[in-house]
């Protein structure tokens, strides 16, 4: 359990004790952050606009709802150093800044991705790619220099994010093509003396598939046979609205959960358009062309899908309340339907509704029966 979510179990148990009440139905059901608490933090993914103030509402639902903040892009390398000498710190810190202020727990994202990596840290002068030795110096430079920085600060980070391909196997990334599999415990171990008492995170997506979560799990059950420090897993819950089976990501929460580390249900939404492919991914280069047959709700949601929505919406929190000593996070990827990455990918230009907080910032009906069911969830 993490030293935040240590300190909230313990204020919510001092509460109950102090109110005596802790049989008692709670009338008064707000927010995520209350209804959950002692089970795990709820947090959202932040945008720069957010963070600089052009969206006051977002921020607001931020403010009320949740414990716990991850950046959406501006830790991404390509965002905060972009050239090899070149760091950019203004929206990275703005975004600290704020969760700080709201005494948010934080966390970092992300340190080492095959996407939206700089393009220079691969390549010398004269654009081959730069040997074992230089690119393992550059990864730790790039890591001790932004996990040093914000040292004390940032409560976790996602050090590692999308290794592993859907079947298992490596995916092979630049960092694996020229450094090989050890990458990933270098990079752990860089972080951690950068910053000693962060929590430390693998994330990635399709964790519900058994060939890739076999993967993670040997991965990380790899790290800590090497004594390296891995604190926790992020199972990145970018749904489909049909796939995958909330029994798939509940099986792969038992077994990842068996290796003794924390988990998160990180980059929770849910599209509800037409998916254009057969694979459960949230690989960012995917690109497919914009078509009304793909863009079925832009004039609005019937109340049946709706309705679809919300139901496996509310089994998926079902699930993780059982499974709620396994889990210390649940992050939200983005704060309303509106800004949404899933409006734009895999195909341009789309309405999507995956996020609980409608366009007009308004909670969606149903989700209080969500945080009912939180509020009045028994500890088995
Ligand atoms: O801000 C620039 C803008 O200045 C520019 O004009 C425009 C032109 O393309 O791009 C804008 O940047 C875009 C950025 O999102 C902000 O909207 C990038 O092109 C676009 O690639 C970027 O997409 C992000 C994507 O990761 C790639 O970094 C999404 O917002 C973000 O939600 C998504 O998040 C990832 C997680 O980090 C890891 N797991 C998968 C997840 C979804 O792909």
């Amino acid at each position: 359990m993490n030293r935040y979510k240590k300190q909230i179990v313990t204020v919510f148990a001092l509460g109950l004790l102090l109110s005596g009440c802790n049989n008692t139905p709670n009338q008064d059901i707000s927010t995520f952050k209350d209804a959950f608490a002692g089970k795990f933090l709820v947090g959202a993914a932040i945008n720069v606009g957010q963070i600089a103030g052009q969206e006051p509402k977002a921020i607001e639902i931020v403010k009320k709802q949740f414990n716990s903040v991850v950046a959406e892009n501006c830790m991404k390398m390509e965002n905060i150093h972009p050239e090899e000498e070149v760091f950019i710190w203004e929206e990275a810190d703005a975004f600290v800044d704020f969760a700080e202020k709201n005494n948010m727990h934080i966390v970092g994202h992300t340190l080492v991705w095959h996407s939206q990596a700089a393009p220079w840290i691969f390549v010398d002068d004269s654009g081959e790619d730069v040997s074992r030795e230089e690119l393992i110096e550059r990864m730790k430079n790039h890591i001790q220099t932004i996990v040093g920085r914000y040292k004390g600060r940032i409560d976790g980070w996602d050090v590692v994010n999308e290794a592993i391909e859907n079947d298992g196997s490596w995916r092979e990334s630049k960092w694996y093509q020229i450094i090989g599999p050890e990458y990933v415990e270098l990079a752990f171990q860089f972080a951690q003396e950068a910053d000693p008492e962060a929590e430390l995170y693998y994330n990635d997506f399709g964790v519900s598939g058994r060939s890739k979560c076999d993967g993670i799990y040997h991965l990380v059950k790899n790290l800590q046979e090497k004594n390296v420090k891995v604190d926790g897993i992020g199972l990145q819950g970018h749904l489909n609205f049909d796939i995958p089976k909330i029994s798939e990501m509940e099986t792969s929460i038992e077994k990842l959960s068996s290796l003794g580390v924390d988990l998160m249900v990180t980059e929770v939404d849910m599209t509800i358009l037409p998916w254009p492919s057969d694979e459960v991914t949230a690989e960012v280069s995917l690109n497919y062309e914009l078509s009304k047959e793909f863009n079925p709700y832009s004039g609005g949601l019937p109340d049946s899908v709706y309705q679809q929505v919300m139901d496996r919406y509310t089994g998926f929190f079902e699930m993780f309340l059982k499974h709620h000593e396994k889990i210390s996070r649940v992050t939200f990827w983005g704060v309303h339907d509106g800004n949404s990455w899933r409006n734009d990918w895999p195909i341009e230009g789309r309405t999507d509704f995956p996020l609980l907080f409608d366009r007009n910032y308004r909670m969606k009906e149903g989700v209080e029966d969500i945080l009912e069911m939180a509020e009045n969830w028994e500890t088995k």
